[in-house]
């Protein structure tokens, strides 16, 4: 961590502008933002720099809309939301980043704050591309990175800006870094992990590296659906991802050969369409119509004595399709047993990922677990102990 450049309080942002790399990826249903976490953390610091008369630029992305304006992916109603929230006045900018942009900057007031559009609007962004992050570079005098959950994309405004100005990591990257490793370093054994999620393939790297480390693998959600049908076991009409057989086979043979016992599924709470009434299916009476929606009472049971024999729990990605609260079950049984043996137990526990956090937050436990993150995919390749592309660019030398 001493060898990161990290933002602090000695440093002058006085009528300085200040560009502050933000994840304002949040989830947004017809306008409507359906969890804050992500904008929440960052407000205090946002308020913080408005304090000390820093002109703010906010930068975030929002979804994947792979360099086109895709007007559900805009974030004006993060723009309405931080309306309300900041102790500043902040504008909304939608145009190009170019020299009119770095005018827009230049007249904010001290204290005044500018939010530019979605920047995954512009293709140069996820192609990292040199002359963008130069321009993006001009919109301040400072660079932050406080979005330690898009420090594992190599992009424009995480990656290439650093080399074109002073560059720090924000606090919320500092807390989340020293957590992580904090926990990495003094995990006990056993260590279970636990993935959800829908994609196998996008998950294989973390699969496989986990388990070479961890004892026990926990294999929940859509994605646990492709090791069902490997072993045979009928799962009807759910979410399978094809070609992922030797995803599978690989994941299984390099969990044998480290002795990590991979735990999967025995029975579940399925419907016709997401949007159904449970019903519940064991083993023998999956039929060829049903749709594996959530885990069910037994895979309950076992995850649970499963977390209760364990010292650590890493967990990342819902257990079901929680969206729909018919399916939530096994998200929140998981989320409640962590939260008790953290409590009671002192289990270390450390979950992450936006959907799961979300889960979380639903059911009031946030507060309770050793480390939570807002990262998902950062968070992931964390604990594979990779060295991310936005956290390499901020060492010191
Ligand atoms: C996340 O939700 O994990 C971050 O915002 C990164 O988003 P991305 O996976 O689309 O890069």
């Amino acid at each position: 961590m001493s060898d990161l450049k990290i933002f602090s309080s000695d440093i002058s942002v006085n009528g300085k502008r200040v560009i502050v790399r933000s994840d304002l990826n949040v989830p947004i249903n017809n306008s409507k933002i359906d969890d804050d976490t992500r904008i929440k953390v960052i407000e205090p610091f946002v308020n913080k720099l408005i304090e000390n008369k820093a002109k703010v630029i906010l930068l975030s992305h929002l979804g994947r809309p792979k360099g086109k304006v895709v007007s559900e992916l805009s974030l004006k109603p993060i723009f309405n939301y931080l309306e309300k929230k900041l102790n500043g006045k902040i504008y909304f900018y939608q145009e190009k980043i170019d020299s009119k942009a770095v005018d827009a900057s230049n007249k904010l007031k001290p204290g005044e704050v500018l939010l530019f559009e979605n920047i995954r609007f512009f293709k140069e962004e996820e192609g990292d591309e040199e002359t963008f992050a130069k321009n993006l570079s001009r919109l301040g005098d400072i660079y932050i990175n406080e979005a330690f959950s898009c420090s594992h994309r190599k992009q424009a405004s995480i990656h290439k800006i650093t080399r074109f100005i002073d560059s720090y990591g924000g606090p919320l990257l500092e807390k989340e870094i020293q957590s992580i490793n904090l926990i990495i370093k003094n995990k006990k054994k056993p260590v279970t992990c636990i993935i959800g999620g829908s994609k196998v393939s996008t998950k294989i790297n973390i699969l496989s590296s986990l388990s070479k480390k961890a004892d026990n693998l926990v294999i929940v959600g859509a994605m646990a659906n492709n090791f069902l049908k490997f072993k045979g076991i009928n799962v009807g009409k759910s979410l399978i991802e094809e070609g992922s057989e030797n995803i599978v086979k690989n994941i299984n043979t390099l969990a044998a050969k480290n002795k990590c016992n991979i735990i999967i599924p025995v029975d579940w709470n399925t419907s016709s369409s997401v949007n159904g009434d449970p019903v519940y299916k064991s083993l023998k009476d999956m039929g060829s119509e049903d749709m594996i929606l959530d885990i069910g009472k037994s895979t309950i049971d076992l995850i649970s004595k499963t977390i209760d024999n364990s010292n650590t729990v890493f967990w990342n990605g819902p257990a079901g399709y929680y969206e729909n609260k018919n399916f939530s079950t096994g998200t929140l049984s998981i989320a409640n047993k962590i939260a008790e043996n953290t409590k009671s137990k002192s289990l270390i526990s450390i979950v992450g990922g936006g959907d799961t956090v979300a889960a979380i937050k639903n059911a009031g436990l946030e507060n309770v677990f050793t480390h939570l993150s807002t990262a998902g995919g950062a968070f992931l390749e964390s604990l594979e102990g990779k060295e991310l592309p936005g956290i390499k660019v901020l060492k010191k030398n």
